[in-house]
């Protein structure tokens, strides 16, 4: 495809993805280059099938007094994201470094005042001051390749530009009213939850712990009123994770998280993970619901097995027990499909990344897999940032509620379910479900090459970009040290329990800033390497 021959069309095309610059910023390489980028991303897939990404920035970059629209005044619609928030901050921190001189505190002492004045549930040793893209920066300007995203929360990097315009129009209307009344975001979102998946009715609260909370009642619920006070077991999987209130530590089959919170709330049973013979025999007339991950995250980003979660379905169907699937962290298109659980019974993904896809911008929907679960849960990245979680359900498990049987004050609250909306766009296209699909596959690769090195990674599990890479037995227990040395070489990344390093990714992180942060990730590790060589040689 020659270029020059798609000039009106690209120039439509920054028209409306950029909209019009201020004079100034076309000078600002930099800048431009980034926009470029971004632009790309943006581009419909056959373009971006014919011209590789530098190519097309290239292009750009040497035609660009031709291809934008240059004003005096400031566009809206430009990313300016970029200009402003270092703006912003610039001027911000030049003022405190005004005020420092007299004696705000630096990082150090607010380091010491955080370690006296929080309850120790965490041992943070980094405070960050702002973000944008997959990129954040700490208090004292240190850039670092962000690929942990907030744990599968900022799946559109920071400060997106138009969840900002989303949540900047709505600051500027409504906050909050509670649930005593309706507002419009609200019901959008759950319209638009309602049209992409099984689900007919959707709960909303503020996190994930409270979206199966609200699950586990509704399961109970259900079975109160149509069986017998026997039938109230709900089965859960060794190596979950469902949150951390007391309930959901009961429904978590780990120990870790249970010991000392005793006693713990009744009626939960654990299975081992992926074990087909196991499950049948332990669901039974007793059992009301099952629950599960279709990856676990926090257990160490264990997949379920294929042929797993239809063998629970036919479990339950057969037991009158209500399925029910806990995607609040491998849920809203972090593995390449709107959720985890519709790649069961669907071509592996790499195969499934270069299959032709049909353009018609339809959304990634279930019919791939006659799989559905009753129930789903779903929070994290479903806020696009903003605290937010979300019980899914069918029409028939919905009736079990009726008003006043469960409730939240600031759950789906207006601003919140504002950008929650705008994000379930974004992230619901085809196109960035293949990008996720190719960045997943491009940081295996990065990662075998890596290991070829330093052997360091028993296996990488995981799908998209939820990704789990198993560390050698000469490295068993090193995840948290990794992540620290991972740290100072300038990448945030995630353990997944001691033994495995956790990558999660915005989705949209540009290939260029994911090349970076896998390099650092490189050079942290083969610092780590020479030390401990260093230190088995001085011993
Ligand atoms: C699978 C899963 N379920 C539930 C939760 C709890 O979510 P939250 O921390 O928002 O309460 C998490 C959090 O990591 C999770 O990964």
């Amino acid at each position: 495809m020659l270029l020059e021959d798609q000039l009106p069309r690209i120039r439509k095309l920054i028209r409306e993805k950029i909209g019009i610059l201020p004079k100034n910023t076309i000078h600002n390489d930099d800048l431009m280059r980034n926009s470029f980028k971004r632009l790309y991303q943006a581009l419909p897939r056959m373009i971006r099938m014919a011209i590789n990404e530098n190519i097309f920035v290239e292009f750009c970059m040497a035609n660009r007094e031709r291809l934008l629209n240059i004003s005096e005044k400031v566009s809206e619609k430009y990313s300016e994201a970029e200009d402003k928030s270092k703006n912003i901050y610039q001027e911000k921190n030049s003022e405190e470094s005004e005020l420092n001189t007299n004696n705000l505190p630096n990082t150090s002492e607010l380091l010491e005042t955080a370690s006296r004045v929080f309850v120790p549930t965490y041992s943070p040793n980094l405070i960050l001051s702002r973000g944008l893209g997959a990129r954040v920066w700490d208090k004292d300007e240190n850039e670092y390749i962000d690929l942990g995203s907030g744990i599968s929360v900022n799946s559109s990097g920071h400060i997106d530009k138009e969840l900002l315009a989303v949540l900047t129009e709505q600051a500027g209307k409504l906050w909050h009213t509670t649930n005593l009344y309706l507002t419009e975001p609200s019901i959008r979102l759950a319209e638009e939850l309602v049209k992409a998946t099984f689900a007919d009715r959707v709960f909303f609260c503020n996190s994930g712990a409270e979206a199966n909370e609200a699950a586990i009642k509704i399961a109970r619920k259900f079975s109160s009123l149509n069986n017998s006070t026997e039938k109230r077991e709900i089965l859960t999987f060794e190596g979950s994770f469902h949150g951390r209130t007391l309930t959901t530590i009961s429904a978590t089959a780990q120990p870790k998280y249970q010991q000392g919170f005793e006693p713990l709330t009744e009626g939960f049973r654990y299975c081992p993970f992926n074990d087909f013979k196991a499950a049948e025999k332990m669901i039974g007339p007793q059992t009301c619901a099952v629950l599960i991950e279709p990856i676990q995250g926090e257990g160490g980003v264990n997949p379920t097995e294929s042929g797993f979660l239809h063998h629970l379905r036919e479990l339950c169907d057969h037991h009158q027990a209500l399925l029910i699937f806990d995607e609040i962290q491998c849920g809203m298109g972090r593995t390449g499909k709107l959720f985890c659980y519709q790649w069961e019974k669907s071509p592996d993904s790499e195969q499934q990344a270069d299959a032709p896809k049909n353009e018609n911008n339809k959304p990634l929907n279930i019919t791939e897999s006659k799989l559905m679960p009753d129930i789903l849960t779903m929070a994290k990245a479903l806020g696009g940032g903003l605290p937010l979680g979300a019980m899914l359900c069918t029409e028939e498990v919905a009736q079990s509620f009726k008003p006043g049987d469960h409730g939240t004050t600031f759950g789906g609250n207006p601003l919140v379910t504002a950008v929650a909306e705008a994000s379930l766009r974004k992230i619901n296209s085809p196109e960035l479900m293949q990008q996720v699909q190719k960045k997943g596959t491009f940081i295996r690769k990065k990662l075998d090459l890596l290991n070829h090195e330093l052997s360091v990674f028993e296996t990488i599990r995981g799908r998209g970009l939820m990704l789990g890479a198993v560390l050698t037995k000469a490295w068993k227990g090193k995840a948290a040290s990794i992540v620290k040395a991972c740290q100072e070489y300038g990448v945030l990344v995630l353990t997944a329990g001691p033994d495995v390093l956790r990558l999660l990714p915005p989705l949209n992180i540009l290939d260029e800033e994911l090349e970076t942060g896998l390099n650092r990730i490189g050079k942290a590790l083969k610092n780590l390497h020479e030390i401990e060589l260093s230190s088995t040689t001085q011993k």
